[in-house]
């Protein structure tokens, strides 16, 4: 058993009570590997922003439980040697699907854990959340739990279509499992494709895609119900077009890619959404990098070459979310 205070790292408690009480949010961004790592901490120790790094089940499987916690409290030293005197970094379990996971999560260093059984029927959700809170609790890790199901089509987490969260379930779910935070389904959804060209209209001056406004009326009958209490809203990217263009120009094919427009994101950053899942921002920054050394520099097999440059875009895309669209910036001194 390893305490994440071991680790130099904190849970979600404090942050979430401070960013609901400034009107801002903490960004939540997934990593798997260095050069993602390094992006985040450097830019989250140049803004002093409070940061959660998220890892999911794929993550986990992909680059080793035991090096990733390694790579946290690598994080936490790396953020100091930066200048950031107080680093406030959460090292977060994303989508978790099963107790065991949950539990091992926990058993391993990681402040916060999410229980995703938002697929389970509502009862069976209740059941599974308060088994990893009555666990995690132990141990003074925040659980976050989802209801409500998003559209979304990330490899561990598919679901083809959307319920919004029901306002009038969520005191009653909050009450029995104990959770600390709760992701609601308002309309975002995973990965780069989050609306079909049906369901948008097109920009008559560029051609681009303009989706369907967020469900606001959903999240203000939530915090009605739930006043003060830490909302989350996972499928947050904006897929940058300059990104989309960058690859889809250096070979890559990427048609209709279409994103949640910043001024939503920044809107509800402003309310009870206290944190705010990215990852496929990033995916996209490091691709377009990639591509475009590729592209120019058809000799190159050096990896810091293509991941230098790829480390620089991402680095320059948490500062601006950080900075621009969650106000974050400045919360973490
Ligand atoms: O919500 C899903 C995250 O983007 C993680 O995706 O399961 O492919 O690592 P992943
Ligand atoms: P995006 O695919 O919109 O980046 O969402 C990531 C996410 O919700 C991780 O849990
Ligand atoms: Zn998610």
């Amino acid at each position: 058993m390893v305490s994440f205070k071991e680790l130099g790292l904190v849970n979600t408690r404090e942050m979430f009570a401070k960013a609901i009480k400034g009107g801002y949010a903490i960004p939540a961004f997934n990593f798997n590997n260095m050069e993602q790592l390094q992006a985040i901490i450097k830019a989250s120790a140049e803004t002093k922003s409070p940061v959660i790094l998220q890892v999911s089940k794929g993550a986990r499987n992909y680059a080793n439980q035991t090096l990733l916690r390694y790579m946290a409290q690598g994080a936490v030293e790396y953020a100091k040697e930066l200048g950031w005197e107080h680093p406030q970094i959460c090292l977060h379990l994303d989508h978790g699907d099963s107790f065991e996971l949950c539990k091992s999560c926990v058993d391993f260093g990681f402040s916060s854990v999410m229980i995703d059984a938002s697929a389970l029927p509502y009862e069976e959700n209740i059941a599974l959340t308060k088994k990893v809170v009555d666990y995690a609790h132990q141990f003074d890790v925040t659980v976050e739990a989802e209801l409500g199901v998003l559209a979304g089509v990330e490899d561990e987490v598919a679901s083809e279509v959307s319920h919004y969260t029901k306002p009038e379930e969520v005191v009653d779910f909050a009450t029995r499992t104990g959770c600390d935070s709760l992701a609601i389904s308002i309309g975002t959804s995973h990965g780069a494709y989050k609306f079909t060209p049906e369901q948008c209209t097109r920009d008559p001056k560029t051609g681009r895609l303009v989706p369907p406004p967020l469900a606001f009326d959903v999240l203000d009958a939530v915090m009605e119900q739930l006043p003060g209490f830490p909302i989350v809203l996972h499928g947050s990217s904006s897929v940058p077009q300059e990104y989309v263009d960058m690859i889809n120009q250096y070979g890559g094919k990427l048609p209709d890619a279409v994103g949640i427009p910043e001024e939503q994101l920044r809107k509800a950053s402003k309310s009870a959404v206290c944190k705010i899942n990215i990852d496929s921002d990033s995916r996209l920054a490091f691709t377009a990098a990639v591509r475009k050394v590729f592209a120019e520099k058809p000799a190159e097999f050096d990896p810091r070459k293509y991941c230098g440059p790829a480390r620089d875009l991402m680095t320059e895309l948490y500062k601006h979310k950080i900075i621009n669209v969650l106000g974050s910036d400045g919360k973490a001194e």
